[in-house]
């Protein structure tokens, strides 16, 4: 551990939490996405991984480009002005509240991770709008329950809220516990919030399931797992699918000018919004990027 990387965190950390010999999801991921705050285990993890499979080198990249796609849509299009954002990741250009306020300063903005790196580089998720509010929470997305209540300081669950999880479900285990999450997070806001996800691909791209594989012997107690199109829509029934759809993430509302994959991006992402009751009258409207959003 390098003392210029200390001086980049807050040191509120406790540092045993840190084990720099072992590859790190979000350290990793830090590295794939042009970050400086990695060690030589996470940079070495990341090799491998790209050998295996190619396309981990565009991943990330295509998925924080969809992240902020997403969140100029929730914004700017959709009218969210409150945000959950679980498995945020360690601080890199363009976060979640630096977009939203670029839109609206008054947005409030909640972060939650479960490492310690993320949250020795909270300090940088902090610096919300004088308008706006953020704050940061030390939990695992496997206890929303507590996430609720703890967000429940920052956000007014009476309003719409946006629930972000880019990239995190591929961590949670099993096949019902993703969707007790959701669920979990979804019955705490009200009709017209938002569902934001993104996820690994098991149907899209042989390597990755090879990555997949190579992933999980480096680093054992945070397995990764991959989903098939199908598990990822059965987590948006009863919500209603912003077009296109679930679809890999960097065909999402692909902005002006932005460069396109040559290959498949085999991660799924979408974008649905929680419904009105049943029957009660919305109206459609064409949003700038084309999308119909009911209001
Ligand atoms: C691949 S990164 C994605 C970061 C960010 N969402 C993005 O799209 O750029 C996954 C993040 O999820 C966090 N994470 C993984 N499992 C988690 C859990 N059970 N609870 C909370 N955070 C978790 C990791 O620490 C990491 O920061």
């Amino acid at each position: 551990m390098t003392d210029e990387w200390l001086k980049r965190t807050t040191r509120s950390v406790p540092l045993t939490r840190v084990d720099a010999t072992v590859p790190n999801v979000a350290r990793v991921w830090n590295y794939l996405v042009g970050g400086r705050d990695n060690f030589e285990a996470d940079r070495a993890a990341a090799r491998q991984l790209i050998a295996v499979a190619p396309v981990m080198a565009e991943i990330a990249p295509a998925s924080r480009a969809f992240l902020g796609r997403v969140i100029r849509f929730l914004a700017a299009d959709a009218g969210i002005r409150q945000f959950l954002d679980v498995g945020t990741g360690i601080p890199t250009a363009g976060n979640t509240h630096e977009i939203a306020q670029a839109i609206a300063p008054e947005s409030r903005i909640v972060y939650v991770d479960n490492d310690p790196v993320v949250l020795a580089h909270a300090r940088a998720l902090l610096r919300s709008s004088p308008e706006g509010v953020t704050s940061y929470i030390d939990a695992d997305a496997r206890e929303p329950g507590k996430i609720i209540a703890n967000a429940r300081q920052t956000l007014d669950f009476e309003r719409p809220v946006g629930l972000v999880l880019m990239d995190i479900l591929n961590f949670i285990d099993g096949a019902g516990e993703v969707g007790a999450i959701l669920g979990t997070l979804l019955d705490a806001v009200p009709a017209g919030s938002y569902l934001a996800v993104s996820q690994a691909a098991s149907d899209l791209e042989e390597t990755l399931v090879e990555a997949q594989q190579r992933w999980n012997e480096l680093a054992a107690s945070t397995p990764i797992w991959l989903r098939d199109r199908s598990t990822v829509t059965a987590w948006f029934d009863g919500l209603e699918l912003i077009e296109p759809g679930i679809v890999e993430v960097d065909t999402w509302h692909p902005a002006d000018g932005d460069a396109r994959a040559a290959r498949v991006m085999p991660v799924y992402g979408a974008v649905a919004r929680k419904r009105l009751r049943g029957g009660e009258p919305g109206w459609r409207t064409t949003t700038r990027s084309g999308a119909h959003v009911r209001r």
